[in-house]
């Protein structure tokens, strides 16, 4: 139905300022992927843009790319370590043709989810500044804002869900992150929240594949009971 598919939290206009590819608002950022780039001319070493169409019911919003995944292949995730349980879970549960992300052709194609980043560059030692996740955050509110009524937002760590809040121009001291918390939004839209599928967080198992998957049960919920007027709605895991 072309009304479930209406942006649902971002109604105002104008529109935020979608991905740049040239993108060098950061200077730290910004030398680091040179400082990358001349190690590893083989990496793609540019802000890296959200993968699946910018409508999905699933946004899933995670920190930054890797140095040897996401900065290398150009794809959120891809060739990441937090890849390999974000892409089995997203397959098992319907949401990705394939359950294993190796490079940008490797044909892994999204359904109804998009996947981004709270930050699109590289950050040294996996930390952005709070600077650069402020610089970057037109560019999230961007991926957010095509989110259909009825949709939902999966928050990879607390650095996401903060991110996501400010993109959506909320406090995020009225929301505060939690593993396994949802957040209903504005117009049937619900922020879930995950620790991130890290492989520090996975290793130690502050975060296990049972854990995760209780989130994406919890994310099917809320498709089958949000969405009006749609088919794709009874996600289970394959
Ligand atoms: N790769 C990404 O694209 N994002 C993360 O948050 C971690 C790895």
């Amino acid at each position: 139905m072309a009304t479930a598919r209406r942006a649902a939290i971002l109604p105002e206009r104008p529109a935020p300022a979608a991905y740049d590819a040239d993108c060098r608002r950061c200077s730290r950022l910004v030398a680091f992927l040179d400082e990358v780039r001349a190690k590893n001319p083989g990496y793609r070493c540019r802000p890296v843009p959200p993968f699946g169409a910018p409508d999905a019911a699933l946004v899933v919003v995670g920190l930054a790319p890797g140095q040897r995944g996401a900065n290398a292949s150009g794809r959120p995730f891809t060739g990441d370590h937090a890849g390999i349980i974000l892409y089995a879970t997203l397959h098992a549960y319907g949401f990705a043709s394939q359950p294993v992300a190796i490079a940008r052709d490797d044909g892994l194609v999204l359904d109804d989810c998009r996947i981004t980043n709270a930050v699109k560059c590289l950050p040294p030692g996996n930390k952005p500044e709070p600077a650069e996740i402020r610089a970057c955050n037109g560019y999230l509110a961007a991926d957010l804002s095509a989110v259909p009524a009825g949709g939902a937002i999966l928050a990879l760590g607390r650095v996401a869900h903060d991110a996501t809040l400010r993109a959506l121009r909320l406090k995020p001291s009225a929301l505060p992150f939690a593993h396994g918390a949802r957040h209903p939004l504005a117009n049937g839209v619900v922020l879930f929240d995950s620790y991130h599928c890290s492989r520090y967080n996975t290793n130690t198992r502050r975060l296990t594949a049972p854990m995760f998957r209780a989130v994406f049960d919890a994310i099917a919920v809320h498709r089958r009971r949000g969405i009006r007027g749609r088919t794709t709605l009874s996600r289970q895991p394959a």
